[in-house]
């Protein structure tokens, strides 16, 4: 599938944009192994999660979808989980993956964990040493990369780990794994990464205890206490809402109120980034979903501004880069990305897969091994790949809408995997994005 987009005009608006992943995720695998039923509204049926749910069905969870973004789960308790007949294909979901992977790395039996070709090139390793020191079992490919072969049957212990690269997902993973473990499981991360996890744990009755360290965190839990199924509102995701807000503020006068989304500290790098650009974007109507903020984002056609993005605001924004990218590119002057070696092992490499996709249409970037150098300019139309990258698809979309002349772009059935009638969403506010 392709998108091809023609330079057009945003309207005022008011929109809403599906379920966060990360939180829906989480839903469906905390909910399993709590006791007691989980009900999850306003969840994300991307393709992403709807693996998590077969997965979790696999291993013998009752799961439930009453209605488009609903989701029941009766939880089987700690040590429900059963032995999958198959293995568990986690579709192109990294975080599925990880997070299984400490959790799977706990239970009494084995278990296979696969995914399509993006998944199977992304590094493992990072999950695997931590998990093999608390005395887990889990075979990868020699280059460190999926399938994951998990031996079941072993008894945890308890590690304190300092994570060596800021990554929720790897947290995650030790976290869930510490939940099985002997003792404590304590992790350090080098610097803030999202929360969610902690966040749910705790609404579901565990004490999790969390300091600052530097400019990290150090989280801990104790071993075998179990968790208390609940209900979970999961709010909109901001990822998928930074490309609607990317489309507003290059557009010429739009003023359009994104509702609901989640601003969780630990997610809105985005937003601190923006208004250094000269963004106007605010928050309206504050307020919590459970334990997680939730606001109205009221954003307006803006000028925006180059300059050097502080590294430190990386891990908060970490999965919004293909669309800062853009914003750069439209911006008068030149943008200083650094420390974002990590977006080279995402679903695809995005800073080389941006560089492509934003010279392609005209933008000088110069590209280094943490980074690049975005000069602004105008975008020219064009032809450009998605390199199946869902973000990278939807980023060089919201390019379209002000070049010069139509944009089309390679490849985006991915787009399924986060953002689902990404095109319809696109379209409402004036967009036009045609599927092809
Ligand atoms: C996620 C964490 C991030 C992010 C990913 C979702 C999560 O990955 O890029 O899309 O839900 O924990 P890392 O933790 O590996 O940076």
């Amino acid at each position: 599938m392709d998108f091809i987009v023609t330079p057009s005009k945003l309207r005022d608006a008011r929109v809403t944009v599906p379920g966060d992943k990360s939180i829906s995720h989480r839903a469906l695998m905390l909910g399993s192994i709590a006791t007691g039923r989980t009900e999850i509204a306003g969840f994300l049926a991307g393709e992403d999660c709807l693996a998590t749910a077969a997965a979790m069905r696999a291993l013998g969870v009752d799961i439930s979808q009453p209605g488009p973004t609903e989701m029941v789960v009766e939880g089987v308790g700690l040590h429900g989980l059963q032995s999958p007949a198959h293995d568990l294909d986690l579709g192109n979901s990294g975080t599925a993956m990880r997070l299984m992977a400490g959790l799977l790395a706990a239970q009494r039996f084995d278990s296979v964990l696969t995914g399509d070709d993006s998944l199977r090139s992304r590094p493992m390793g990072r999950i695997v040493t931590p998990l093999t020191r608390m005395g887990a079992a889990i075979e990868s490919a020699c280059d460190g990369t999926p399938p994951l072969q998990i031996t079941g049957g072993l008894t945890l212990r308890g590690i304190d780990y300092e994570m060596p690269i800021a990554s929720a997902q790897v947290k995650s993973a030790v976290l869930l794994a510490g939940l099985y473990a002997v003792g404590a499981t304590t992790v350090t991360e080098p610097a803030v990464t999202r929360d969610h996890t902690e966040r749910m744990l705790r609404s579901m009755g565990l004490d999790v205890q969390t300091t600052e360290r530097g400019r990290g965190r150090k989280v801990s839990l104790q071993g075998g206490k179990g968790l208390r199924g609940c209900a979970i509102d999961v709010p909109a995701d901001l990822s998928s809402a930074t490309f609607i807000i990317l489309g507003t503020l290059l557009s010429q006068d739009a003023d359009i109120l994104i509702e609901n989304v989640g601003v969780n500290p630990t997610r809105t790098g985005v937003i601190d980034i923006l208004l250094g650009m000269g963004a106007r974007i605010d928050l309206e109507n504050s307020r919590f979903h459970g334990d997680e903020p939730v606001a109205d984002i009221r954003v307006r056609a803006s000028r925006l501004e180059g300059g050097a993005v502080d590294p430190a605001l990386v891990s908060l924004a970490i999965d919004e880069f293909p669309a800062l990218f853009v914003a750069a590119a439209a911006a008068k002057g030149t943008t200083t990305f650094s420390g974002l070696e990590e977006l080279r092992v995402k679903e695809s490499d995005r800073i080389a897969a941006m560089a492509d996709g934003l010279r392609r249409l005209g933008i000088r970037v110069d590209e280094s091994p943490d980074g690049a150098v975005v000069h602004g300019g105008r975008f020219a139309g064009g032809e450009v790949q998605s390199f199946h990258d869902h973000r990278v698809a939807m980023a060089l979309a919201m390019a379209g809408t002000i070049a010069e002349d139509v944009v089309i772009i390679r490849g985006v059935d991915n787009v399924n995997t986060s953002f689902p009638g990404f095109e319809t969403c696109v379209a409402g506010l004036g967009a036009n994005v045609q599927v092809a």
